[in-house]
């Protein structure tokens, strides 16, 4: 059998939730995370800032999820707050994706934001050549300024949510079928360009 080229690897890569231990080692999580910081980055203002949560801080910071959730929405149903609980307090490893922001430079805050999710997309390429899986989530918890000055971003800091990662429990995961690339690319030649992919 052939190794698996790098572009088979980024080809390759698919978000999953069905994660068990081992969470990446130390030496594993530096490289991931060294990954992140390889992201394009204008005016080089380093915004990326990561928290890990693992081992026994999980049920600690599933709590202060939790309590994000009643704090956003007091009528919360029990099952919503008992399924966000078991989900942050068993998954083997979260790296909050914090946003050091610096709203008043010049460079405009949305490409600040920007280098962040780029970072993240990297940290979930890692993650997968690694042979680790891993998922970004976010939902209205990534909004609250309290949870986020919570794990150390008081504002204007924020969070960008929220990537799950352990090793895959090996049940299939159905791939999403990937669009076409070329349905979402196009050659400008003078005129403004229509995509396939916006075609009903
Ligand atoms: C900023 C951001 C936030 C996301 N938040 C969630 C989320 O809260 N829950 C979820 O199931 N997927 C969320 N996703 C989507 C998943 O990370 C993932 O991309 C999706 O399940 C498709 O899988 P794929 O990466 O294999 O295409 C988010 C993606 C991004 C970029």
């Amino acid at each position: 059998m052939t190794a698996a080229t790098p572009m088979d690897v980024l080809l390759s890569r698919a978000s999953t939730d069905r994660l068990v231990a081992p969470a990446p080692s130390a030496a594993q999580l530096e490289q991931i995370l060294a990954a992140g910081l390889r992201a394009p980055d204008h005016g080089r203002l380093r915004p990326w800032r990561y928290v890990v949560v693992e081992g026994d801080a999980r049920p600690l910071f599933a709590q202060k999820v939790v309590d994000s959730m009643l704090r956003l929405d007091p009528q919360t149903p029990e099952f919503n707050l008992t399924k966000r609980r078991t989900r942050f307090a068993t998954m083997p490893m979260t790296i909050a994706l914090g946003m050091h922001l610096r709203p008043d430079h010049k460079i405009p805050l949305w490409e600040q934001e920007m280098t962040v999710a780029a970072g993240a997309m990297n940290v979930l390429n890692a993650l997968h050549t690694l042979g680790f899986g891993g998922i970004w989530v976010s939902g209205p918890i990534t909004q609250d300024p309290v949870l986020a000055a919570e794990l150390g971003f008081a504002a204007p800091h924020r969070l960008a949510g929220f990537i799950f990662a352990g090793t895959p429990d090996g049940t299939p995961h159905p791939a999403p079928a990937r669009p076409d690339p070329q349905a979402f690319s196009a050659n400008w030649q003078g005129a403004p360009v229509t995509f396939a992919a916006d075609k009903d």
